[in-house]
């Protein structure tokens, strides 16, 4: 696998703040934003759409290769396009989120997703953030950040992103949420969650947003 140009891989559990960093990040850096955990997204939003069994993982895995997936990202926002159909707000629900895992655990679909990431991050220097990033999407990344955040501060922060779009917040059960998706990714035997050998941690908890991506500009400033 070639990696010509730069790699900033953000990863990290849910609500560590990876996207908002990352996407920050990037503008910072003059850099393209690669949000892989919208391409997961959207394939689940499409297979649910479609009806398909997402306890059939041969199913479902045939189903995702025909999936026509853009993401566009401007000053007004991230775009998700699934055959067609703008799905950026619904790739976001709970109910959308809460099925994920049935296919992110999916190896045939892991490796379709992570060959449409490297041929993204092949053509532009990137900032890219999810779980797996520098483990085994871009293991030669130039700068690799292990992004971190407390269960607690990380489910703050997500109550807060579903407060702003109007959204009812039951926080102990977004908490055991949180945490289940926690397990799931790190429990997985395809691509776990879990800091590169050599990523750099960088524990919100304690950051303010503003802190958090000073640090992270600062980490990849210092190697590009
Ligand atoms: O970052 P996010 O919450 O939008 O990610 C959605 C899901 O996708 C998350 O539960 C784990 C999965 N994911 C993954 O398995 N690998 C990635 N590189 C990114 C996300």
């Amino acid at each position: 696998m070639s990696e010509a140009t730069q790699i900033v891989a953000i990863d990290g559990p849910a609500g560590a703040g990876k996207s908002t960093t990352a996407k920050e990040v990037a503008k910072r850096l003059n850099f393209a934003f690669l949000d892989t955990g919208a391409m997961y997204r959207a394939a689940t939003w499409w297979a649910v759409d479609q009806g398909v069994d997402l306890d059939d993982g041969v199913a479902l895995a045939a189903h995702t290769a025909r999936m026509d997936l853009d993401i566009q990202e401007s000053a007004q926002g991230q775009t998700v396009t699934v055959n067609g159909t703008d799905v950026s707000q619904e790739i976001r629900k709970p109910e959308i989120t809460k099925l994920i895992y049935k296919l992110d655990q999916n190896s045939e679909i892991r490796q379709q997703l992570v060959a449409l990431q490297r041929r993204f991050g092949e053509k532009q220097p990137t900032v890219a953030e999810g779980r797996d990033i520098g483990t085994v999407v871009f293991p030669k990344a130039t700068c690799k950040i292990y992004l971190d955040a407390s269960l607690d501060t990380r489910t703050e922060r997500r109550a807060r992103q579903m407060r702003a779009k109007g959204l009812e917040v039951d926080l102990e059960k977004l908490r055991a949420e949180v945490h289940e998706r926690d397990e799931q990714s790190k429990n997985r035997v395809d691509s776990p969650l879990r800091q590169a050998d050599d990523a750099v941690l960088l524990d919100t908890t304690d950051l303010t947003y503003e802190e958090g991506v000073n640090e992270a500009v600062r980490l990849a400033r210092k190697v590009l």
